[in-house]
């Protein structure tokens, strides 16, 4: 275990973990993927994707950070010395994804206040209008600042009574509050309907290839790999700690409050007769425009940003952390630069990105995604191309570089984690999935 503390529990790492999986993506992207490829039949690809390119890759994470105790890079040069790049490159990625994660998590921590304040009379009409005003406004540069103030605040306070505690509050917070929106849902009058909209399984959509690639895209983002976090809040556990079943129960969590997430949102999409989309067009845009039509507004508005907010900042602090112990460990630092530090270069970047609106650089673009030049930008290259390369990367060096004989490194990590699991995983199998289908897989999507 790193010096300067660790989990103090089993169940801190596990809800650490699970807090940062479960983020933006499972609530404004997956309930759309299913809706838009194939319905119910999208759980199809999805588990295959998970099970066959997810859990290997979040198996190697785990593996990495709980056998060595190190953070992603000296986890990463621990097992094979020429490829510490890769792990700073991880940790240069998350530095990214979480500057512009954060401008998010500013707009949806003013939405909170909009809803409670006037959520009743929100600005009637074209709703797409009025966020594009929102976002020339300064109000996503005071959220910037307070969802850093947030940030920095948990990530002094130090592992243990920074993030264990807040993601023992969070997460099954939000738990809470996404079946709450759903029960609601589920009681409207389209609540069924909804669900029919979310569900209705088209399996004959399964053989459209851009289905599977969408599965296995949608995968690695979510689960939090690839960005070093996993490695770096593995390495925070007493050693000898459960590898297998803790992947599982991660991977499971999350993907279950994906699938929950949708019922949380259909239905009122239905009851409005909204639009379907994703991203930021469904949060900001279309569902505020949904909760309008129904009684409540005001309340159903603050639980639904509530819980986008909370969602995202878990996800947050393990991004910020992902870079703050590689650092505090290579540097040999103490938490309390390090946190410095990367909270003034994360909280810069995330002030460039909410100026744009500010200072009239918005794109012209039709699409709200389009005008959000920088934020865009970033996200595409970040997450869309860096994201799946640096797993690529993982993959070739831990499941073929780091292997012995024919079955290469799966087969070896496969016998550590069942030394210490609940359960055992076939060594030779797994060594197979990480030589062979992982890479196929992000090699597709890649290209
Ligand atoms: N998994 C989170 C989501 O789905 O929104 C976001 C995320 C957090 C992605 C941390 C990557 C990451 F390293
Ligand atoms: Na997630």
């Amino acid at each position: 275990m790193s010096e300067g503390g660790g989990w103090a529990t089993r169940l801190g790492f596990i809800l650490a973990a699970v807090g940062s999986a479960i983020g933006l993506g499972n609530i404004w992207r997956f309930p759309y993927q299913v809706h838009a490829n194939g319905g119910g039949a999208f759980l199809i690809p999805y588990f295959a994707a998970l099970v066959l390119a997810g859990i290997p890759v979040l198996l190697v994470e785990i593996w990495l950070g709980s056998e060595t105790g190190l953070t992603t890079p000296l986890a990463i040069r621990e097992k094979f010395e020429e490829s510490e790049f890769l792990g700073w490159w991880a940790v240069l990625n998350g530095f990214i994804v979480n500057a512009y994660y954060v401008v998010i998590l500013g707009w949806s921590a003013a939405f909170i206040v909009f809803a409670v304040t006037h959520g009743s009379e929100l600005p009637t009409g074209d709703l797409f209008t009025a966020f594009k005003a929102f976002l020339t406004s300064w109000y996503p540069v005071a959220g910037v600042i307070v969802i850093w103030a947030v940030n920095y605040v948990i990530l002094q306070l130090g592992v243990e009574d920074g993030l264990e505690r807040a993601n023992k509050l969070f997460v099954p917070f939000i738990w809470v509050l996404v079946i709450l929106l759903a029960v609601r849902g589920l009681m409207l009058p389209s609540g069924l309907e909804g669900l029919e909209f979310y569900l209705t399984p088209d399996f004959g959509a399964l053989t459209d290839p851009g289905i599977w690639i969408a599965a296995f895209g949608q995968i690695y983002f979510t689960l939090s790999v690839a960005l070093g976090i996993m490695i770096t809040y593995a390495s925070y556990q007493p050693e000898g700690q459960d590898i297998t079943n803790n992947a599982f129960i991660i991977a499971f969590a999350n993907c279950g409050f994906a699938f929950l997430a949708g019922f949380a949102i259909f239905p009122y999409l239905v009851a409005a007769d909204a639009a379907a989309t994703d991203s930021i067009g469904l949060a900001f845009v279309v569902l505020p425009q949904a909760f309008q039509t129904i009684p409540f507004t005001p309340i159903v508005g603050a639980i639904f940003f509530l819980l986008l907010t909370l969602a995202g900042l878990s996800s947050s602090l393990s991004l910020a952390e992902a870079q703050v112990g590689p650092l505090r460990q290579k540097l040999d630092l103490g938490r309390t630069e390090t946190v410095n530090a990367v909270a003034l270069a994360g909280v810069a970047l995330s002030l460039v990105i909410a100026l744009e609106g500010p200072l009239g650089l918005l794109g012209e673009g039709e699409a709200v995604g389009q005008s959000l030049q920088l934020l865009g930008m970033f996200d595409t290259s970040s997450a869309t191309y860096t994201l799946p390369m640096i797993a690529l990367g993982e993959t070739l060096i831990f499941g073929w570089v780091y292997g012995v004989g024919a079955f290469g490194g799966g087969q070896r990590i496969a016998t550590a984690a069942n030394a210490v699991s609940d359960f055992s995983i076939p060594p030779r199998v797994y060594a197979v999935v990480l030589q062979i289908v992982v890479p196929t897989a992000l090699g597709y999507t890649i290209l």
